[in-house]
């Protein structure tokens, strides 16, 4: 997947243009608050998904406008292919290869992306709601469907964390918990499932590329945690039957928090490193690159799920990384299309030959710059 030419108009402090990028490695410079994650956000915006920043959408138009429109031309499938998105009105509309779609989520898959910010640290220094969430958005890339998946579970968990609220005032709705119960295991034993098999490829490959930053001196390990049985467990069945026991034996717990205490909405993602938690014990830069392994694993899982390389987008990814460090992304990064912001243009040095681009920006207006 190669993009080929951005263009923007009204978003947020960028001036309204087209770039060109290269194939290769595309470094964005300039000083702080000129527009360079802006830049990153709007191109992740093709994905399909939300800014990653959790921005909203009325907050990604130029203040003082009322629309903005941006334009992605990408090779996937060895075919030129085009994302236009319009935003307005608090909505986003989308056209892919000039057909309207009825919603922004039909876009999902069409164009992938894989992208690193530091607000992405809170992966390992928050609780297991983020980890999940990181897990659900990368397997609705490789398998748009899942999102279906996982919308029905959440409603079937609404139903039953309100029916347990009105148990507790009338008995008599006892009888209905039986048939929720079989319904959310059903529908939760299918979400499990889904991220277990993720699980599988992703934590290999990310205890690859930590290696390979942390030059081998520190070992990680990631895993699949259910909040219900044994996660190495795939058989449906299994699952479903697991599930269902819990519930069953937490009922009165259940009843009395008002709130389900087991499925997927409490299952969690350890991150070890040396057999120590991650969260608790890591510092600053071995939680970078933690999170850095984690995202070049899901571009990794993506590309052989679906046949074809994620661009790659990393937002003030350098700092905190010692040389050895730093040199081992940039190597690994350059067989890839990587778009990487940083408030020096020193990097270029760095680089191998190969294709790159170097664009520098500046309150808003993107120049590229010659490659020395
Ligand atoms: N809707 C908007 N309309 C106009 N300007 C906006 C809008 N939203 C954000 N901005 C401005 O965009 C500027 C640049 O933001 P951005 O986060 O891209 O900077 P940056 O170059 O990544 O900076 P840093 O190096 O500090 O991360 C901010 O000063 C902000 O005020
Ligand atoms: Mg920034």
């Amino acid at each position: 997947m190669t993009v080929k030419e951005l263009s923007f108009e009204n978003y947020r402090n960028l001036e309204n243009n087209s770039i060109f990028p290269s194939d290769g490695i595309n470094v964005i410079y300039g000083d702080n608050a000129q527009g360079k994650t802006n830049m990153l956000e709007c191109l992740w915006l093709f994905t399909g998904g939300r800014s990653f920043r959790g921005s909203k959408e009325s907050e990604l138009v130029r203040f003082d406008n009322d629309y903005a429109r941006i334009r992605l031309k990408f090779e996937s499938r060895e075919r030129e292919q085009e994302i236009k998105i319009m935003i307005k009105g608090g909505k986003k509309y989308a056209e892919l290869n000039d057909v309207k779609k009825s919603y922004i989520s039909q876009i999902v898959g069409s164009f992938c992306c894989v992208v690193f910010s530091p607000d992405h640290l809170t992966l390992i220094k928050n609780g297991p709601e983020e980890r999940r969430k990181f897990i659900d958005a990368a397997i609705c890339q490789i398998k748009p469907s899942y999102s279906a998946i996982l919308s029905k579970y959440q409603k079937i968990l609404t139903e039953r964390n309100a029916l347990l609220k009105d148990i507790k005032y009338h008995s008599e709705l006892m009888d209905m918990l039986e048939i929720w119960d079989d319904r959310l295991s059903a529908q939760g034993a299918l979400v499990s499932r889904e991220r277990i098999l993720y699980m599988k490829d992703f934590s290999e490959y990310c205890a690859e590329y930590y290696d390979g930053i942390s030059k081998g001196s520190e070992k990680i390990n990631i895993s699949y945690r259910l909040s219900y049985g044994d996660e190495t467990v795939t058989d449906i069945c299994v699952l479903k039957e697991k599930l269902c026991k819990k519930l069953v034996m937490c009922q009165q717990n259940d009843i009395y928090q008002g709130y389900t205490g087991a499925g997927p909405h409490r299952d969690d993602i350890s991150v070890m490193i040396d057999g120590k938690n991650a969260r608790s014990f890591g510092s600053q830069g071995q939680q970078r690159s933690l999170v850095l392994s984690m995202k070049l694993a899901e571009a990794s899982v993506l590309r052989y799920e679906n046949g074809e390389q994620p661009v790659i987008l990393l937002d003030d990814v350098l700092s905190e990384l010692d040389m050895k460090r730093q040199d081992y992304l940039l190597n690994e990064l350059s067989q890839k299309q990587v778009f990487i912001t940083c408030c020096e243009s020193e990097i270029m040095a760095k680089l191998k030959e190969g294709k790159k681009a170097l664009f520098y920006i500046n309150s808003g207006t993107v120049m590229p710059s010659p490659v020395k």
